[in-house]
């Protein structure tokens, strides 16, 4: 069976690539998700790529993977510094969890700096652009070789 991982994006990111791309740059959420595809393939992995404006589908969707996947590369968007309820759905995840920000929020305004996820992650990327997501896929893939190693 081909192990999946889920990568979850919140609020706006569906505006990627004309949202502020001096900040989150050019590439569309669709380009986002064919990269993620094609490193996944050759790593040996599915990926089920979502993105959400509501925070009750992300939950479920946590929910939905919390046992399953491989792991869970999720860039929460403003639910990062707001959401108690996603970091609650995220402490019941027995699977890695990554936290990926295409921005260096602690570059940005102070209410960026605080993120209820990192209280779960077990890595947070941030500042790498859109090729923060590839960094994660391939830390998930090694987590999940070592363990059947
Ligand atoms: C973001 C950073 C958040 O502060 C912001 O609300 C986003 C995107 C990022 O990827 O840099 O929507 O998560």
């Amino acid at each position: 069976m081909t192990e999946t991982i889920l990568i979850l994006n919140g609020p706006n990111l569906n505006l990627l690539g004309t949202r502020q791309p001096h900040i989150y740059g050019g590439e569309t959420l669709a380009d986002v998700e064919a990269q993620c595809r094609s490193l996944a393939a050759e790593l040996g992995f599915a990926i089920d790529f979502r993105q959400s404006n509501r925070e009750y589908e992300i939950i479920d969707a946590i929910h939905e993977y919390r046992i399953t996947a491989s792991g869970i590369i999720i860039n929460p968007g403003a639910f990062t510094h707001t959401s108690v309820a996603i970091l609650d759905a995220l402490n019941a995840c027995e699977v890695p969890v990554i936290e990926c920000h295409i921005s260096n929020v602690h570059r940005r305004e102070e209410f960026r700096h605080y993120s209820y996820v990192s209280l779960r992650a077990d890595g947070v990327l941030a500042g790498f652009g859109t090729h923060g997501y590839q960094l994660a896929i391939r830390h998930i893939a090694q987590l999940a070789k070592k363990e059947t190693a």
